[in-house]
């Protein structure tokens, strides 16, 4: 364990307790399990998705099917394991049928996801599609519009660089936005080197 997590380990512990015990939305209802995330807790590299699909909800895994796997190889080229980084959602169960999450839902949801950003630390978050990316960046502008620009944020105290990304299942649809996704992938380590991580 590192340094960053030493002090940490214990809060965020109990976070995920907190969230795995949630009933703030009517998410809980239809929830197999909750996703708090997985990986580093304290990793440099967080990303943020949109909410657990069938197969997270069995298994209580962030990025478990196709597009897990597609971000697991995303992340092998620019020679990072899944161990390393640190994977959450915007939501952490699963919207029924795979619907879009609710604003009520988000808004409910996204306290949980500030404080294990505060906890985590990261030097850069990738948010992965529009809900992700709205959410962090607190703007409306869609991802084809500002994918691979990054910028710095906020998250409570913390000072970071927000690295807004095509979700992999967007990628998983489409030949343009996978080579989006592989070109604005290449950038991450520089962004990780720099001293302002920018
Ligand atoms: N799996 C997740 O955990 N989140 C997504 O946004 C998509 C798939």
């Amino acid at each position: 364990m590192t340094a960053k997590t030493v002090g940490h380990a214990d809060v965020f512990e109990s976070l995920r307790h907190e969230v795995e015990g949630c009933t703030r939305c009517p998410l809980h209802d239809s929830r197999t399990q909750v996703v708090f995330g997985s990986g580093n807790p304290a990793a440099d590299l967080f990303f943020v998705g949109e909410a657990p699909g069938a197969e997270e909800d069995r298994s209580g895994v962030p990025f478990v099917g196709r597009s897990g796997r597609l971000l697991e190889r995303m992340l092998e080229t620019i020679g990072i394991s899944r161990q390393e980084v640190f994977i959450s959602n915007v939501v952490k169960c699963r919207p029924p049928e795979n619907r879009d999450p609710s604003s009520l839902e988000i808004e409910t949801c996204s306290p949980y996801l500030e404080r294990q950003i505060e906890l985590v630390e990261p030097r850069v978050i990738c948010s992965l599609g529009n809900f992700a990316t709205r959410l962090l960046s607190g703007e409306k502008r869609g991802i084809t519009q500002i994918h691979g620009v990054p910028r710095k944020i906020q998250i409570g105290s913390l000072d970071t660089t927000l690295f807004p990304l095509f979700h992999p299942a967007a990628a998983l649809r489409s030949p343009a936005y996978a080579s989006g996704l592989e070109g604005d992938f290449a950038r991450i380590p520089e962004l990780l080197g720099s001293p302002e991580g920018e």
